[in-house]
């Protein structure tokens, strides 16, 4: 119809237009309410049932649900395989056990205060002024807004707010909780223990724990229990997150759960200050309760005033520890590291620390850089020793200015050099230290922790200052901003080598002293939150020792972390095994570095050195300047070829085919996220009788894709041509490896 035609009828045509209208409105109806609506529903993350006062949260393939019972408590109610709200209704406390169990205990609740008969591991502990130390938490309202959920909960008699803050994220199946206390009463409250959230497990399970210990040199250790009767404690009372255990755990059924099925229930804190999870096995509860540890807590709330805890991530999943730990990978990636959700592909880097340790100077740095430019390197750092009097680990941490002996012209001749020679140029500090040999501590002795009039108990040297004080958080902030903004700085190496001692405060009021534990943890994020968005271009490094200060509160602010000082080939296998139970191999740092290895004068290849590092994000710490023209060559190809597949190891999907604790021979796979490259290390650690190794098998690939193969050697049968998903996954693949300390790397590209 033209337009003069519809000037002519305008009645009939609109009148036929609105019935079309009508129609086209009321199908859409139709279809919206039969046909999307329980999609929209099912996708819904957060729902609630107002009459039945229940909550439903769903992540990835897990539910989450909690209820109000009759008695106004807020009551767990499931955690486990997705279901449907409809299948879930209102919560009824449980029935107490004799006169010794009451229902307050019997009865898992989300949030528990230490109050009326609760004997389980509460959430929250306080004192009130007039000496009262009983809290019972009730519901008292909710705010839902897409996928963040707030309940607020309050003592039954006085004004003392609890906000739990619940939030979705909807694909990945994690779940993130924290509580706010509030002090609304007129007078002070004093919290004793303050934890992020209790987690509770299906009540008729039989669980194993599985958790990371360790120590200096040692870190990542993956331990494995059965949960018994009783309490199993891991924390840190070491002020910082501590290598003796990691705040991590994953919990799976004890005869249903392997590295490929069945349920795991996980978690995660993001808190680089002392933590604890406590893991309680009751006749009737399983439940995980962490936040800050409440050794030495003592945490005053003024009227008004409120402490949020933080962060605690929690997931389940149906498919074995292996996709737990895929969950967590994904989520760092997408939500927590910088630069998320595609934070930038790893450089690889260069580090002068085991090639010089303090001896830095000008000439030898870029002798060098030169030589690491060569092997195609990335990014040049220099390690400890460019500042102050800083000849040996005596002196020096504190006075934060170039030494003028070493670097006579400043650092910038030699930012320039590495800048020319196409890599970028990173510094190692470690801010948070003083030694009492240095300008600072001569300046200000008082800016440490410290207990008045008595010893200052040292290590390696040194003294911890009290970031809590506001003048010291100024102070470090300053220096490293000068720092940043005088020198073309991409990464700072943040270093951090012991632990606290002494930790008083003694300047701040004598109810205050305590929040040391607190605020030095908020004051050293906001240094890294500043300098961060000061400087938007300049990237972080975590370390502390190695790996014991990793954490999601740290990978929040750090785009990569040192897991270790032990750079030892063979114990990096466990090393990285049980870091990437945990944590991403993008941050997973991993140098090359000289043999024999200075942590146990072990001696291994050069190629067996670089694969090992190559399934992390790759770094080179040798001294160069002796390495041979053979090894040059041997690094340059591994270099070139890490470039290709790096992707594709530091944010693809991580497999683990053949555990290094098992066997003397492991395996791991990664798949890119686009599913078009595959890449697998092999590693044989020692062979025996010339037995030869397993054949392996791939998993999880579309059967009838059909891979090119490119292996960095031929030590394997099949390493040239093409093979499908199903040869791969089914008939195996036979790796010719023999020998001590053997390995191969393979790339798959899909061709189809
Ligand atoms: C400990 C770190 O882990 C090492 O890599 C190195 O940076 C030294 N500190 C320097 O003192």
């Amino acid at each position: 119809m033209d337009a003069n035609e519809s000037e002519l009828r305008p009645q009939a045509v609109s009148g036929k237009l609105r019935l079309r209208a009508v129609v086209t409105f009321l199908l859409v109806l139709i279809f919206v309410s039969c046909v999307l609506s329980p999609l929209t529903n099912a996708a819904t993350p957060i729902t609630f049932d107002e009459k039945q006062r229940l909550w439903v949260l769903q992540s990835g393939e897990a539910t989450y649900a909690f209820g109000v019972n009759e008695r106004g408590e807020l009551q767990h109610l499931y955690w486990g395989k997705r279901i449907g709200a409809q299948d879930l209704t209102k919560a009824h406390s449980l029935p107490e056990w004799a006169s010794f169990d009451l229902s307050t205990t019997t009865t898992p609740q989300e949030y528990p205060g230490w109050g009326a008969g609760l004997y389980v591991e509460p959430a929250l502990k306080a004192t009130f002024a007039n000496g009262n130390r009983d809290v019972v938490l009730y519901y008292v309202d909710q705010k839902l807004e897409a996928n963040n959920l707030e309940i607020t909960l309050k003592d039954e008699i006085s004004a003392l707010f609890v906000h739990l803050h619940y939030r979705v994220y909807p694909d990945s199946g994690i779940l993130e909780r924290s509580a706010q206390i509030e002090n609304r009463t007129s007078e002070e409250v004093t919290l004793e223990s303050a934890q992020s959230a209790s987690w509770t497990l299906p009540r008729d399970g039989s669980y194993r724990l599985h958790y990371l210990t360790g120590r200096w040199a040692g870190e990542w250790q993956l331990q494995t229990e059965t949960l018994q009767i009783g309490k199993r404690v891991i924390e840190s009372r070491r002020g910082s997150t501590g290598n003796e255990a990691n705040p991590w755990f994953a919990i799976d059924e004890t005869d249903k759960t392997d590295e490929t099925h069945g349920p795991v229930w996980f978690g995660q804190l993001g808190w680089s200050g002392s933590w604890r999870f406590t893991i309680e096995r009751t006749s009737d509860q399983y439940r995980v309760t962490g936040g800050f540890n409440p050794f030495d807590f003592g945490y005053r709330l003024s009227p008004g005033e409120s402490l949020q805890t933080p962060p605690f991530y929690a997931g389940f999943t149906d498919g074995g520890l292996g996709e737990a730990s895929r969950i967590l990978h994904r989520y760092q990636l997408e939500q927590i590291l910088p630069g998320s959700p595609h934070p930038r592909i790893r450089p690889v880097l260069y580090n002068s620390w085991e090639a010089t340790e303090f001896s830095v100077d000008e000439a030898g740095q870029m002798a060098l850089a030169e030589k690491a430019a060569r092997l195609g390197v990335e990014r040049f750092v220099v390690d400890d020793g460019w500042f102050g009097e800083r000849n040996n680990d005596h002196a020096g941490l504190g006075d934060w200015y170039v030494n003028s002996r070493k670097f006579p012209r400043g650092l910038k001749s030699l930012i320039d050099r590495v800048h020319q020679l196409g890599m970028d140029f990173g510094l190692w500090v470690e801010p948070e230290m003083v030694n009492p040999d240095s300008d600072l501590y001569r300046r200000h002795p008082d800016w440490v922790m410290n207990f008045r009039g008595r010893p200052r108990t040292e290590g390696r040297n040194q003294l911890v200052l009290n970031l809590a004080r506001d003048d010291v958080k100024e102070y470090i902030f300053s220096g490293l901003d000068r720092l940043v903004t005088e020198n073309d700085i991409g990464l700072l190496k943040w270093d951090y080598n012991r632990n606290w001692s002494e930790p008083g405060w003694p300047e701040a009021p004598f109810a205050d002293q305590k929040k040391i534990w607190v605020r030095y943890v908020q004051n050293l994020y906001d240094i890294i939150d500043r300098l961060r968005s000061k400087h938007p271009r300049l990237e972080i490094e975590g370390c502390s020792g190695g790996g014991a200060r990793v954490d999601l509160g740290m990978l929040r602010r750090v785009d990569q972390v040192w897991p270790s000082d032990n750079t030892d080939a063979l114990d990096r296998l466990t090393i990285q095994y049980g870091f990437t139970q945990a944590y991403s191999p993008h941050v997973m740092m991993a140098w090359v570095t000289d043999v024999p290895n200075g942590i146990n004068d072990r001696v291994t290849p050069l190629r067996f050195r670089f694969l090992v590092a190559m399934t992390g994000s790759l770094g080179v710490g040798g001294n160069l300047n002796k390495w041979s023209d053979d090894e040059i060559a041997v690094a340059s190809k591994m270099i070139s070829f890490y470039k290709q597949i790096r992707a594709t190891v530091q944010d693809g999907n991580l497999v683990r085919l053949v555990s290094p604790i098992e066997s003397e021979f492991s395996a791991i796979q990664y798949v890119s996220q686009d599913s078009q490259q595959v890449v697998v290390f092999a590693f044989l650690h020692s062979q025996q009788f010339g037995r030869s190794v397993p054949l392996l098998y791939l998993q999880g690939l579309p059967e009838d894709a059909m891979y090119s193969v490119t292996t960095i050697d031929n030590r394997s049968e099949e390493h040239t041509g093409k093979l499908s998903g199903a040869y791969l996954m089914h008939h195996g693949i036979q790796l010719r490896l023999g020998g001590d300390y053997d390995a191969t790397a393979m790339k798959l590209d899909r061709v189809q």
